[in-house]
């Protein structure tokens, strides 16, 4: 039986696309069953959408903080669709240990960083700023601190001098497209030997 996967986005979905590209040959061992925004207007809905894939939108701002309130809604979306593994993919919402608890060991999460170096936002200034020599993104389980669960994979990036946040953020962009796929097909086989790329 192929494993049943779960999105989650916030935005545009290049990861999410990437996701369900890959699980769309023969041999993988994985399904994509529902891709969630929290926002009607993520570009990647309709890019789902186009192929072939359940979509859902819970938006957080009616629930105005209330973020059990708002868990509980994504979890019942999730109860549709029997899940066996979540990804998120570019989702922006910070996830309470109430909600991550009992998906812990096959909740997966993409980061633009060399994990541990970089947790939370502007990780490409940050990089810069330090004056690294390289760079990258990271594929982690998802534990209730933000960023810090098990390592699944890391792609790296060398750090050019003329780089900018911008410059930089797409190079990275095109590795967690080979990051996210690999891992996930991986993990979806039951082998959590991280990927290194
Ligand atoms: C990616 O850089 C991801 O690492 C970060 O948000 C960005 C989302 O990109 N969390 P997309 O929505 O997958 O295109």
């Amino acid at each position: 039986m192929k494993k049943r996967v779960a999105i989650f986005i916030s935005g545009g979905g290049s990861n999410m696309v990437r996701l369900l590209e890959d699980m769309a040959a023969a041999d993988h061992p994985a399904e994509p069953v529902l891709v969630l925004a929290n926002d009607a207007e993520a570009g990647g809905l309709k890019k789902a959408a186009g192929m072939g894939v359940q979509t859902a939108v819970v938006d957080h701002r009616p629930f105005k903080g209330d973020r059990p309130a708002f868990e509980q809604a994504l979890q019942a979306e999730l109860d549709k669709v029997r899940p066996d593994i979540l990804c998120l993919a570019g989702f922006m919402r910070v996830l309470t240990e109430g909600f991550v608890a009992p998906w812990e060991g096959r909740m997966l999460n993409i980061h633009p960083s060399l994990l541990p170096k970089y947790k939370g936002l502007h990780t490409h200034a940050r990089a810069l700023e330090a004056g690294d020599a390289e760079h990258g993104c990271t594929v982690h389980l998802v534990t209730p601190a933000l960023d810090d669960g098990p390592i699944l994979g890391q792609a790296k990036v060398a750090i050019q001098a003329d780089d900018t946040p911008d410059t930089l953020a797409s190079r990275v962009l095109t590795m967690e497209h080979k990051l996210y796929p690999a891992v996930l097909r991986r993990f979806a086989e039951g082998d959590r030997t991280p990927v290194f790329l």
